[in-house]
């Protein structure tokens, strides 16, 4: 028979037997923590023992129609949720404490109600006349949003019960606690049965709930990784604290594509929708300096301009300094070891920083030619010209390799003014006139292109 666990990881959920200082599952540190056992006790027959019902098969052929959609009017919102919100579903959102989660979903919630939804706003962490007062800030103190402060959830259950809401909002969802459950309002075993008790009573009774989320680092309450797996939608609203502008991401979607963005600004008046992006991220671009590079992303589906920014200076120190914000650490490593090892640019004994500008963060490997191209850049004291994008992928032995929609990377940067693209050798264009193509095979090309030819080892 399974023992019982009594630890469990508060980043990723895992039961442990024991205390360990960190997480074999997630490999996080400091997030173990004891906990009473959620359901305690030894089942009282094998599963087997006893005959269960029949369940009615289907098959694949049958013609389903799509979800009915209802859109809040809110577009970076409801195209995160793959076109609107789908009834009966389940979403997290979460998000750093402070980032405006529990502001979104108030705008989202008065929004909603406008579009004729019964939208309910539980709030766990505030008083009613705060979230009443915050509303008024932002201009939707007449919103039809039915409110409460509440964490019991066994009251939430009843009240959505009788009020039959088309959308409930629990802000938090590490708040609430369910009295069946014998753990701290926060910890994993509470948060993870508050979750289910809501997911399953969504679909149950036909409404959508939003659960709010705090992503947490030091291991106190349990984070939203632990309930990803149980929502059909994970949103997480992320932005650094210093920058006015807020990303809501789609992580996981059952309902439309992942990898989705949507884009606000935080204003003194609430969330404002940022409709072009790539004007945004780079509005605050200098003059062609070194270092800086624009880069034609793609965010689900949608075309992103940012700008990148290298530094490169002589280190003081024994061991070169490595940072980068924005960007994967080690593909920043493998980059600087491609241009080493392929384009004889050496990096030991410079220390590299590397930033995406506003607070964006990318994962696409097609920035791998834009990084290349601002550490270059960086290195050499030399500018790009100041009119040309650039996108593609590196492979180790230094060749260029085409990425994919570079046809929407190209309109999107013609759209904002750029009248060229550096780009790997092949990619494939439509036959509209475009940015000027400068297709390059490989990454000494590049060098010997823009930054003085040099040897290759
Ligand atoms: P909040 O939505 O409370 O964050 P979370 O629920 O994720 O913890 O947002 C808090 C921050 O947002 C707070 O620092 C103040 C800022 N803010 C504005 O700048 N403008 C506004 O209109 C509002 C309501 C909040
Ligand atoms: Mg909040």
């Amino acid at each position: 028979m399974a023992r019982s666990l009594s630890f469990s990881c508060t980043a990723c959920g895992a039961g442990h037997g024991k205390w360990s200082g960190r997480c074999d599952a997630c490999g996080a540190w400091n997030t173990i923590t004891e906990e009473a056992p959620l359901s305690p006790g030894p089942a009282k027959t094998a599963l087997g023992a006893r005959r269960g019902v029949r369940i009615p098969l289907g098959d694949l052929a049958t013609e389903e129609a799509p979800p009915p959609r209802t859109r809040s009017g809110i577009d970076e919102l409801d195209r995160v949720l793959g076109g609107g919100l789908v009834p009966a579903s389940a979403i997290l959102v979460g998000g750093d404490p402070g980032i405006g989660k529990s502001t979104l979903l108030l705008q989202a919630a008065a929004s909603f109600a406008q579009a004729g939804l019964k939208a309910i706003y539980v709030s766990g962490e505030e008083a009613s006349a705060q979230v009443r007062m915050r509303a008024r800030r932002l201009g939707l103190g007449k919103a039809p949003v039915r409110l409460a402060a509440e964490t019991n959830l066994r009251n939430i259950l009843t009240t959505l019960e009788e009020e039959r809401p088309d959308i409930a909002i629990i802000d938090s969802i590490q708040t609430m606690w369910a009295d069946n459950v014998d753990s701290a309002p926060g910890s994993v075993a509470q948060v993870r049965a508050a979750a289910h008790e809501l997911t399953t009573f969504a679909k149950r009774r036909g409404l959508s709930v939003v659960l709010v989320g705090h992503v947490t680092k030091e291991g106190q309450i349990a984070g939203p990784r632990v309930i990803e797996h149980m929502v059909d939608t994970v949103l997480y609203f992320e932005g650094e604290r210093g920058h006015q502008f807020r990303i809501l991401r789609a992580v996981k979607n059952r309902f439309g594509p992942a990898d989705e963005i949507g884009v606000f600004e935080m204003t003194g008046k609430g969330l404002a929708q940022v409709h072009n992006p790539s004007a945004l991220f780079l509005s605050e671009r200098d003059t062609p300096a070194p270092g800086s590079v624009v880069f034609a992303g793609i965010e689900g589906t949608r075309p992103v301009l940012c700008e990148f920014q290298a530094l490169v200076a002589p280190s003081p120190h024994a061991q070169a300094r490595r940072s980068v914000v924005g960007w994967d650490g080690g593909r920043l490593a493998m980059i600087l070891a491609v241009l080493e090892a392929r384009c004889a640019v050496p990096f030991a004994g410079f220390d590299v920083y590397l930033n995406v500008a506003g607070g964006m963060k990318i994962s696409e490997p097609a920035a791998d030619l834009a990084v290349a191209a601002a550490l270059l850049s960086a290195r050499e004291s030399s500018a790009l010209p100041s009119d040309a994008v650039v996108f593609g992928e590196i492979s180790l032995s230094g060749a260029l390799r085409p990425v994919s929609q570079a046809e929407s990377r190209l309109k999107e940067a013609q759209k904002l003014g750029f009248s060229r693209a550096i780009v790997p050798a092949g990619t494939r264009t439509g036959a509209q006139a475009g940015p000027e193509l400068n297709a390059i095979p490989d990454l000494a090309g590049v060098v010997g292109r823009f930054f003085g030819a040099r040897k290759p080892r």
